[in-house]
């Protein structure tokens, strides 16, 4: 498979994440509500999202994705560095910003945030012990206040949620660009949109954590 294709897998998989990441942003945004009410709300949320056959096909070309945009990212930029260059993993020289030249390092952070993230939720949703909230649904709404009374879990999230603004500032103009889906004369629109949509996203999800934590401690 030549690097060109490599690319494309690359810049699909992750504009299809970055996708992902705004609709799972904007159903956690129920986690601002008063707390009867955000149980109740992301509670009944989470079990219409599990019970959905749709939903379920879309999460597993969502792990799939995952999968991929990790694994080819590991053989691209292996190849880059067996080709030598000036730097060991990106020739662009110093002119280039520092996250666009570390995005494995960057990409590798958000990783293991997300083989974590699973544990703390996804796992405990699908295979752990969860009591059920006065409306029958599985608690995880308590799962995820619980999580978040404990301030190095707050910390560790806020830090890779930062990893993860950098990250797709640099991916979504990449992404954007190796697909092709512009006139060149858009490329300033196209970083200062990856850019806005990279700081939303990820500030709205590291102040999730925060306010859990300072509304139930
Ligand atoms: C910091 C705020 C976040 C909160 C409170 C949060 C909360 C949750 C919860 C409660 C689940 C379990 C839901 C379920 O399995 O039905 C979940 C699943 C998931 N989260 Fe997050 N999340 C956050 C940020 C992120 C970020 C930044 C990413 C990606 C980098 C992410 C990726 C995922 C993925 C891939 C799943 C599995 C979805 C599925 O099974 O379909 N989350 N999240």
């Amino acid at each position: 498979m030549n690097t060109q294709i490599r690319k494309i897998i690359m810049a699909c998989t992750g504009l299809f994440l970055c996708f992902f990441l705004l609709i799972h942003f904007l159903g956690n945004t129920q986690l601002f509500l008063a707390p009867e009410e955000a149980r109740k709300s992301f509670n009944m949320y989470s079990s219409f999202l599990t019970g959905n056959i749709f939903v379920k096909l879309v999460s597993y070309v969502l792990y799939l994705s995952i999968i991929l945009h990790a694994i080819y990212a590991l053989i691209i930029s292996t190849i880059n560095r067996k080709a030598g260059g000036h730097y060991s993993t990106d020739n662009r020289g110093r002119s280039s910003k520092w996250y666009s030249r570390n995005m494995g390092i960057l990409g590798t952070i958000i990783l293991i945030f997300i083989v974590l993230h699973f544990q703390n939720f996804w796992y405990v949703y699908k295979f752990g012990s969860i009591g059920l909230d006065p409306w029958g649904h599985k608690d995880l709404y308590t799962v995820v206040v619980t999580a978040f009374q404990q301030g190095w879990l707050v910390i560790v999230y806020v830090i890779a949620m930062a990893a993860l603004a950098y990250h797709l500032i640099q991916g979504i103009s990449s992404g954007i660009r190796t697909l092709g889906l512009f006139h060149p004369k858009f490329v300033r629109w196209i970083n200062i949109f990856g850019m806005v949509y990279a700081i939303a996203i990820c500030v709205g999800f590291a102040l999730m954590p925060i306010y859990i934590y300072f509304t139930h401690n």
